[in-house]
């Protein structure tokens, strides 16, 4: 990539951002200015960024003159209002929140999946990037559908903390210490103790019964995939894993896919790792997708209880391939086509 250009990231000092500056770093993306944006309370720290010290700036509305591309992750207020005020100042944005992603004028894109959906980028000058908890369950089931289109999904999740941010992070590590030490944990971030526990709620409950994360990931899937008539039912679950999340999936196709076949398929697609072994107790685990990008996908087994169906255990970085990575990846397809 000869072309450099002007990025800013928004959020830079949050869980999403600071790996956001790791990936920007690893994959040499050609920076000429970097600015790092964030609150009031983050004004005037310095984050380093390929050795070099930068100091955050307020997120304004003057912050985006001469920026190219806009990397947002600081939550879904600040991108609803400062989204298109950066678009206005001439950047073209991706957003981490779920502020715009099922907006009709702004494309949701997993690379591996519908990259050429970013050409839509224009209406609004905001392209998404979906629910860490989709973007690797698609990563997974894309190849599979091509091969045998999918009629219907069932999804469990088991959900590490860093997605809520580094708040749950801390919460999660002091709770732990606490309880080992004999003492009561206090809850600030969660609404119960995470620490040794499972909690069936990530998100707000919506009047539906389910949570906004379920229904995330039921209708991001169907917009993704260019296809309403998916049918999509998912659990999501919060479980006291530090980084990662872990996926139960299970799901019925048109046509019938052997585990052999399925697993050749994945074995061949981008973004995925088949990790899946068993007879040497090798399966996806959180601790192993931690800290790269890949999608690893295993215990790739045929539903008995039905024609065409197939069980699989997908895990992934949700830091990475589930919000920063993702959004970079989109920012180079960006940066070569449309600047
Ligand atoms: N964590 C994940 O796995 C994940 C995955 C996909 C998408 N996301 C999305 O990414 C966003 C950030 O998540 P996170 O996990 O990184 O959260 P986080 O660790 O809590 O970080 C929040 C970031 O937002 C900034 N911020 C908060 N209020 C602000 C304000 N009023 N003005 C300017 N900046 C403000 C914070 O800056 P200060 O340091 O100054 O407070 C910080 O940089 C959220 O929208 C989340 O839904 C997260």
């Amino acid at each position: 990539m000869a072309k450099q250009c002007n990025v800013a990231v928004v959020g830079a000092t949050g869980a999403v951002g600071q790996q956001m500056l790791e990936v920007l770093a690893e994959r040499n993306f050609p920076i000429k200015e970097l600015r790092l944006l964030a609150s009031e309370r983050s004004v005037g720290k310095f984050l380093e960024y390929n050795g070099e010290q930068h100091m955050v700036q307020l997120l304004d509305k003057d912050a985006f003159e001469g920026i190219d591309i806009a990397l947002f992750s600081a939550g879904g207020a600040r991108s609803e209002e400062f989204c298109p005020i950066a678009a206005a100042a001439g950047a073209i944005c991706v957003d981490n929140s779920s502020a715009w992603r099922m907006d009709p004028e702004v494309p949701l894109v997993v690379p591996e999946v519908n990259p050429q959906d970013i050409a839509q980028y224009g209406k609004k000058g905001i392209i998404a990037n979906p629910n860490c908890s989709t973007i690797q369950m698609l990563v997974a089931l894309k190849p599979l559908h091509d091969a045998a289109k999918i009629t219907r999904i069932v999804v469990s999740t088991y959900q590490a903390v860093s997605g809520t941010g580094r708040n749950a992070i801390d919460e999660l590590r002091i709770q732990s210490g606490e309880l080992l030490n004999g003492r009561p944990a206090d809850c600030e971030v969660y609404p119960h103790q995470i620490a040794f526990n499972c909690l069936p709620h990530i998100d707000v409950f919506l009047d539906n019964g389910y949570t906004k994360e379920e229904m995330k990931m039921v209708n991001e899937t169907r917009k993704i995939f260019g296809d309403d008539s998916i049918g999509v039912t998912a659990t999501t679950v919060r479980v006291p894993v530090f980084y990662s999340h872990s996926e139960s999936i299970n799901i019925e196709t048109e046509k019938k896919l052997s585990a052999e076949q399925a697993r050749e398929l994945l074995a061949n697609a981008p973004g995925v790792r088949v990790v899946d072994d068993v007879a040497n107790l090798e399966y996806p685990l959180a601790v192993d997708a931690a800290g790269q990008d890949l999608t690893l996908v295993g215990r790739i087994r045929e539903d008995e209880s039905i024609a065409n169906g197939l069980n699989l255990w997908v895990v992934a970085d949700n830091l990475r391939k589930g919000a920063a990575t993702n959004a970079v990846q989109i920012a180079e397809i960006v940066l070569e086509k449309y600047l």
